[in-house]
């Protein structure tokens, strides 16, 4: 991933917080996956009035990727943050990926595949798969 690859998947993962749907929790998450094909699959957090059917930003621009016939991936950015009081996304802190989202990970990207996150503010924090999820539990 060059350098010019990696701040545009961060400033995608920013943007994609406005096509959030979250008016249970008001949190906004954006997330950009980067296919090792260099295809780049975005996702939004998405919740329900039910709560247990929302689905992760990360989870959602995964399984745009899979149903789309793409297994293989490099990287993901990822932002996130509450809403000011004009229900705008306010980012200013990093947000990394909930549990559930580092075992879906862990389904179809590798120990090296690279998790970006920001602080909306120029600052960027870097982790491995293997660093957020270690001992992970996998079938195959
Ligand atoms: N959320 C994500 O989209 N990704 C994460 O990694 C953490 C949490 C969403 C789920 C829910 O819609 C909101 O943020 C608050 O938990």
């Amino acid at each position: 991933m060059t350098n010019n690859q990696k701040n545009e998947l961060i400033e995608t993962a920013i943007k994609m917080t406005a096509a959030s749907y979250a008016p249970y929790s008001h949190f906004h998450v954006g997330a950009a996956l980067l296919a090792k094909d260099g295809t780049v699959f975005t996702g939004c957090n998405i919740e329900n009035a039910a709560y247990g059917p929302s689905n992760c930003a990360e989870r959602t621009a995964i399984f745009k990727a899979v149903s789309e016939g793409v297994r293989s991936f490099e990287a993901i950015a990822i932002a996130g943050g509450a809403e000011n009081e004009k229900g705008e996304p306010v980012i200013k802190d990093f947000c990394p990926p909930c549990g559930v989202c580092r075992q879906v990970m862990s389904e179809f990207c590798g120990k090296d595949f690279k998790i970006i996150l920001t602080d909306g503010n120029g600052g960027i924090k870097e982790f491995t798969l293997a660093e957020l999820l270690p001992e992970s539990f996998n079938l195959i």
